[in-house]
């Protein structure tokens, strides 16, 4: 085949499909039960909407931006992230407003031109979270408790909470200054890139994001944002994590402080956190987020303090698929478990295929309108074809439509098969 899916995309179907419907079913779930509000935002926006809140120097506007000028010279951009996109919206729309929780939540895909390896593509799908209107630390405990209770649910345990805080503004300035003075004497040491981000004071912090071995050894010593902050900051983290300990969120097996974590994009202010894991080599973020109280000051009049998170659905997805085939044995039950509801309708009169269908086809709409998923062939076909096509589809049930009266019906698990008379086929399915 001459044409392939771009470098860093791929086409989504099969298992993997499946895996996605299940984490946003759950997570859709979760978000309905606690008030938050879906928001679809378009996947280009002006690439000023993008430099503004993401900041020029940040990797993902200077280096990955998918952006171009469109037929009518507009500079455009494809969504790296979701938040910027949200903010975007919900001033434009006049949504937002200062001491009301406002809860959005959005799911699809984002587009960064980042070299792919392992859980990283140029496109991948994210689940996200924005909540504006409110500043206080049981408000920030419960946005970390909803990623993890969406991680958790979908089965994922094997993962770590990091928390760290950017300070307020008055304190990270002061950090900033006790930083400089630290590396002054080595910046000679540090990469190109890591000079380049101490030459731009808002940028220093990102040094601590470098993962060249050099630069991190430099900054093992390097004084840490999270021992230089004021005391209303130092107070803050301290009761975010004392209410995550209330809301049995934290444990101590599953949470570390990490004074590392910077987060690479300007907008962050205060409370930023990741959840990692191992099981996906160097892209160990799961989900990450934080507070941006700026950010809509920035773009309005106003000034709405707001947080959120993204969950990377591809990374979950990859971890959800290698358990699966860790427990391979658990894998084949749910697979039977899953086809339980799949039902396939097997005629069995060749030149009447389609009279056969016609016949049962209220039956078949029936139970489609109470969740079974009714399946058959479109083309007329042996009766044994029939029977391996439903293997093939690895459906629960077949149904053998036998005279005008009863349908013959065969378990596929247990190969138990039964003669019933067709109005007695929703008893069997629970209708
Ligand atoms: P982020 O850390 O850039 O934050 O991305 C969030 C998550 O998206 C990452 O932890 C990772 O799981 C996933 N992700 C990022 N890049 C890729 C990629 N190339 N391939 C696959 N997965 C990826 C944000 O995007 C912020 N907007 C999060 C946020 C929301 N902060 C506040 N509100």
């Amino acid at each position: 085949m001459k044409y392939k899916a771009v470098r860093g995309t791929r086409d989504i179907f099969g298992d993997l499909i499946e895996k996605f419907k299940f984490v946003e079913k759950i997570a859709k779930k979760i978000f309905d039960m606690n008030g938050f509000l879906e928001i679809r935002t378009p996947i280009f926006e002006n690439k000023e909407v993008f430099i503004r809140t993401l900041g020029n120097e940040a990797d993902i506007v200077s280096k990955e931006m998918y952006d171009f000028f469109d037929k009518g010279n507009r500079s455009l951009a494809l969504r790296p992230e979701g938040t910027a996109s949200i903010v975007r919206a919900v001033i434009e729309n006049n949504l937002i407003q200062n001491g009301i929780d406002k809860k959005f939540y959005y799911i699809g895909p984002m587009f960064r031109y980042d070299r792919p390896q392992a859980g990283r593509y140029r496109q991948f799908y994210q689940i996200g979270v924005e909540i504006f209107g409110n500043k206080n630390s049981f408000l920030d405990a419960e946005v970390i408790s909803l990623a993890v209770k969406i991680i958790e649910q979908i089965n994922i345990h094997d993962f770590v909470l990091e928390i760290n805080s950017l300070g307020c503004d008055e304190c990270r300035e002061n950090y900033i200054k006790v930083l400089q003075n630290y590396i002054k004497n080595q910046n000679s040491e540090f990469c190109e890139n890591c000079k380049n981000k101490i030459k731009i004071q808002k940028n220093i912090l990102r040094i601590f994001d470098c993962k060249i071995e050099n630069c991190k050894k430099i900054l093992q010593n390097a004084p840490k944002i999270t021992d230089n902050l004021c005391e209303n900051c130092k107070n803050y983290i301290n009761e975010v994590i004392e209410n995550l300990t209330k809301i049995n969120i934290i444990n101590s097996n599953n949470f570390k402080i990490n004074k590392n974590l910077v987060r690479g994009l300007d907008y962050y202010t205060g409370i930023v956190f990741e959840i990692t894991t191992n099981a996906l080599g160097a892209q160990n973020a799961i989900c990450a987020g934080g507070r941006y109280d700026n950010l809509v000051s920035e773009f309005s009049k106003n000034s709405v303090p707001a947080i959120g998170f993204a969950i990377g659905e591809d990374r979950v997805v990859e971890i959800l698929l290698q358990n699966e085939k860790k427990e391979s044995s658990l894998a084949t039950k749910r697979t039977n478990a899953s086809s339980f509801n799949k039902i396939f309708f097997i005629t069995t009169n060749k030149e009447k295929h389609r009279e056969q269908i016609f016949e049962n086809y209220s039956i078949i709409q029936k139970l489609r309108d109470n969740d079974y998923i009714v399946l058959y062939n479109s083309e007329p076909k042996s009766i044994k074809s029939q029977i391996r096509t439903a293997d093939y589809l690895k459906v629960g049930f077949v149904v053998f439509i036998e005279d005008d009266e009863t349908f013959n019906l065969k378990n596929m698990a247990t190969g138990e098969q039964k003669k019933i008379e067709k109005e007695k086929i929703f008893d069997f399915f629970k209708i």
